[in-house]
């Protein structure tokens, strides 16, 4: 298949279009480096042997968008635009809510000009709120997101949803992603957060580095084995095997499916710091603070149905993770920008 990716220069994106490209694909990425660099697609074209077609543009431009669909004849997108940090999102609500609904619809209207009807969307575990059980299945009952990051996810998945009732040619999956870390093997292609991370692993792998003191860990009185909040981390890599299994799904099936990629499993803050120092030998100074506001106690994927759909599980170990978050980081102690 000719697949375009909506924010193809990001985090998720290079490394599933490494693996859709493995699997015999085509790509195209479309990206405005608002929240990445092009030495991402430098990379990526790198480690796939080939040049990636890739344009600069806005995915809420339409007549930009309209240019790339002419110029290519795409039978899928996965979409992976948007703005992603929730407390950023607590901020600037407006901002959030206009770009990541925005890019969303001009895409679809686009699509839907071109007869382009098969998309992947990238969503979020944090669609299900404050959950009242665990594992998570897809079709329990969202109560509500804690912020306006979520609440994006959340009205995209009920766009694309009402998109597919009016019109049965459509073919969505919507992807809730659990928690991606790690990075490619090579250590050439992996998360590059602009600023001070938001996120545990990138969090960590700057302390480990030395450019952060010290890990504050949000909280150890929560209601997990150690007290500390539990999560299911999925390696990127595995993440995007996802993709590339949900591509394939979307091609043989209409209408909307909503599926987990997470892999069953949760860790704690603790487990996390003490598998990092074990596999790659350095040690993680901690300090114990305060919750953070909207953190859940533990949030983990019941992965039954991807299993089931799109015949894909993951396959990668927390050491794995571990291991090729910190090659990455130590590789590219300033991430893109050297
Ligand atoms: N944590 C710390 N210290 C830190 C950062 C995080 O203790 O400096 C803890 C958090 O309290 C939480 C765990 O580490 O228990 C994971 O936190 P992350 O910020 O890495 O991830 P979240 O689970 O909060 O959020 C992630 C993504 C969201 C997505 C959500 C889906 O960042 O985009 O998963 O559940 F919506």
């Amino acid at each position: 298949m000719n697949i375009l990716l909506t924010g193809g220069a990001g985090y998720i994106a290079t490394h599933t279009c490494l693996e859709l490209l493995k699997a015999g694909h085509r790509a195209v990425i479309v990206d405005n480096y608002v929240n990445s660099q092009p030495e991402a697609v430098s990379r990526l074209e790198e480690l796939a042997g080939q040049p990636v077609p890739h344009y600069v543009a806005d995915v809420a431009d339409r007549e930009a968008m309209d240019r790339i669909f002419s110029e290519n004849a795409f039978d899928a997108v996965i979409h992976f635009a948007g703005l992603k940090a929730v407390g950023e999102s607590v901020h600037q609500p407006l901002r959030y809510y206009r770009n990541n609904l925005d890019t969303t619809l001009t895409l679809c209207e686009t699509m839907q000009a071109h007869g382009v009807r098969r998309l992947v969307f990238s969503s979020s575990a944090t669609v299900y709120g404050v959950p009242d059980e665990v594992p998570l299945r897809e079709d329990m009952f969202c109560k509500g997101c804690t912020n306006p990051y979520g609440w994006t996810k959340y009205m995209i998945e009920k766009i694309l949803g009402g998109v597919c009732d009016a019109d049965p040619e459509w073919s969505v999956v919507l992807l809730r992603y659990f928690n991606p870390i790690g990075a490619h093997e090579s250590g050439r292609i992996g998360e590059d957060p602009q600023g001070i991370p938001n996120n545990l692993m990138p969090f960590i792998t700057q302390v480990a580095a030395g450019r952060l003191d010290h890990l504050s860990v949000f909280g150890n009185d929560y209601d997990t084995p150690d007290g500390t909040g539990v999560r299911d981390y999925i390696h990127v890599v595995d993440l995007a095997r996802g993709h590339v299994a949900a591509c394939d799904y979307a091609a043989g099936h209409a209408g909307c499916e909503i599926i987990n990629l997470g892999t069953g499993v949760g860790y704690s803050v603790l487990d996390i710091v003490n598998a990092f120092e074990r596999v790659n030998g350095v040690k993680i100074p901690y300090v114990i603070g305060p919750r953070r506001p909207g953190d859940v106690d533990a949030c983990y994927a019941d992965p039954a149905k991807a299993r089931a759909l799109l015949h894909w599980e993951a396959e990668k170990t927390l050491d794995d993770m571990c291991r090729d978050a910190w090659r990455w980081q130590s590789a590219n102690p300033r991430g893109y920008r050297g």
